[in-house]
């Protein structure tokens, strides 16, 4: 790899997920909380259902040669062990569509939203789980299988578990210490099953998960470090070895910097995205390292930020390469980064209020905008290379 280069056929693209993008989704957990008034309603989101080709096509514009989307559940498995081929055909679609344009896919099976069907009957707790999510999968491969080699089971099981089992903030809105990590057991269980059933139809494919790593750091106090110590194996590390063996390449998903025993000048002067979130210009790197020690593949499937302004896009797009960069030349296997996002999109418990989009979307009339921050990612993928 020449000096500032990046390896010949690195991906870089940019990463949705279904219930945040496409519209029209109302059998699922999360929009019957939007009903009850406990979340806010996605409703037709940005209508990607219907417009991913001109989307797919402005990312094509920004020289993007990967995408990583999300598959709905409910929409393919509407009720319980009743398959909708209407729309396996409309995912065909959106693979066909990238396959046109030589663009390569990485497929997320499940992100965050259970099929009404499956959350009444306790979703992932529930006994039999596995099997029910591996044979969702399993169908989804069977179809579509050939279209794609990135394959994705889950989403962040550790943000998923801690919001809805533990914060109590996401469905099913617990605030349970056991059931917190029952769940964590369950999915981890469930990604195992549908690993071997994917596997068995389709033994080519790679599967892997979308993990949430946080770069956790602390001063010289011992009783930080431990902190430290204990929260990067809780956070970081757990759940990749409940897989252990079950998994390809990993996903790393990375937004968060945690420094335990930091000074308020530290504090104060962090730079913050419309989250709140320090942008830490290496966290990115210190996650990639950390994931060497499982001798896999690393794809950075999210890393992103949320900024309407656009101000901290630019540079925040430019260290995300250093990072990785620096990485590749550390011997971690990146072979990919996927920003997070492609457009604007529902951000969860904050709705439509937060802006983490390459391209900007206008809600009420749903025209795309692309950020200037968007060409600088342009400007990264055209040379392969660190721009200054
Ligand atoms: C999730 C996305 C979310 C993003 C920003 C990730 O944890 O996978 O769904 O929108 O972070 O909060």
């Amino acid at each position: 790899m020449a000096d500032k280069e990046f390896p010949e056929g690195f991906l870089w693209g940019a990463s949705t997920a279904a219930y945040q993008v496409e519209g029209g989704i109302e059998n699922v957990d999360w929009a019957e909380a939007a009903r009850e008034g406990k979340v806010p309603e996605a409703g037709r989101a940005c209508d990607f259902y219907n417009r991913f080709g001109s989307d797919f096509e402005i990312a094509a514009s920004l020289g993007m040669n990967a995408q990583r989307f999300s598959i709905e559940w409910a929409r393919i498995e509407p009720e319980e062990g009743k398959f909708n081929e209407r729309e396996i055909e409309h995912y065909r679609a959106v693979l066909e569509r990238l396959k046109a344009s030589g663009v390569t896919p990485m497929v997320n099976l499940w992100h965050f939203t259970l099929p009404l069907w499956f959350s009444e009957r306790g979703g992932f707790l529930e006994k039999g789980a596995p099997e029910i999510f591996a044979r969702y999968c399993r169908f989804v491969v069977e179809r579509l299988g050939g279209y794609a080699d990135l394959w994705l089971t889950h989403n962040e099981p550790i943000v998923y578990s801690s919001k809805g089992f533990w914060d109590g903030v996401w469905p099913p809105f617990l605030r349970n210490p056991l059931q917190y990590l029952r769940v964590i057991y369950a999915v981890a269980a469930a990604h195992r099953t549908a690993y071997t059933a994917m596997k068995t139809v389709r033994p080519s494919i790679q599967i892997g998960i979308a993990k949430h790593n946080i770069f956790f750091e602390s001063n010289s106090n011992p009783l930080n470090r431990l902190l430290c110590v204990c929260s990067d194996w809780f956070w970081n590390h757990r759940f990749l070895r409940l897989i252990e063996g079950y998994q390809d390449f990993i996903g790393l998903n990375h937004y968060h910097h945690k420094k335990y025993g930091a000074t308020s000048r530290e504090r104060e002067t962090a730079v913050r995205s419309d989250m709140g979130w320090e942008i830490h210009p290496t966290s990115l790197y210190h996650c990639l390292i950390a994931l060497k020690r499982y001798g896999l593949p690393l794809y950075v499937s999210e890393h992103g930020l949320a900024d309407a302004a656009d101000v901290h896009r630019p540079e925040f797009i430019k260290n995300a390469a250093r990072a990785v960069h620096r990485a590749i030349e550390e011997g971690a296997p990146v072979r990919g980064y996927f920003h997070w996002s492609l457009l604007d999109n529902y951000e969860w418990t904050e709705g439509f209020t937060k802006r983490f989009g390459l391209i900007e979307v206008n809600y009420d009339t749903l025209e795309r905008t692309i950020r200037p921050s968007a060409y600088v990612y342009k400007q990264i993928i055209e040379r392969n290379a660190l721009i200054d």
